[in-house]
């Protein structure tokens, strides 16, 4: 197996679902961060068979909040001075902005004059319903 080294500070998110990497490092916006990456895939993990990785060495604190709604499970490690110093999961987010796209094609959000940035709001956690601001529809995330 390649080994990646430990880093000293950072964060590293462990137990995505194989595979989906590259999708929590777009709606992260990774490719805007001038700290090093490392994106792994296909590792082998005993408790899920395989699955993917990111390590980003910064200083910086980064907004995991959209991975509640993509990736619940996966587990956000801090690590500071080479030693993990907590690990948390995300919760769904009450507001959602620039992921969701509204289901109603009426809706203003979906005209040719684009909306640059618009939310959603929790609606229904167990179905993961989110609510448009303009229009009221509900949208489930991956659907
Ligand atoms: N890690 C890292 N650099 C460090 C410390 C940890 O890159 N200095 C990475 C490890 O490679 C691992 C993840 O962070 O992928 C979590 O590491 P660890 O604290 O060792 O916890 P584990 O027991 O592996 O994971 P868990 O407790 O979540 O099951
Ligand atoms: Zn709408």
């Amino acid at each position: 197996m390649i080994n990646v080294s430990k880093i000293k500070k950072g964060i590293v998110l462990d137990h995505i679902e194989a595979g989906k990497a590259h999708i929590l490092y777009r709606a992260l916006k990774l490719d805007e961060v001038t700290d090093t990456v490392v994106i792994m895939q296909n590792i082998s993990s005993t408790s899920m068979g395989k699955k993917d990785l990111i390590k980003i060495e910064t200083d910086y604190d980064l907004d995991f909040t959209v991975l509640g709604l993509i990736a619940p499970y996966t587990t956000v490690n801090f690590i500071e001075e080479g030693e993990r110093v907590k690990k948390i999961r995300m919760e769904m987010p009450e507001v959602v902005e620039g992921v969701l796209h509204c289901k109603n094609p009426r809706c203003i959000t979906n005209s040719e004059r684009e909306i640059p940035s618009h939310k959603f709001y929790l609606y229904d956690k167990d179905k993961k319903e989110y609510r448009c601001e303009y229009c009221d529809n509900l949208t489930t995330y991956g659907e």
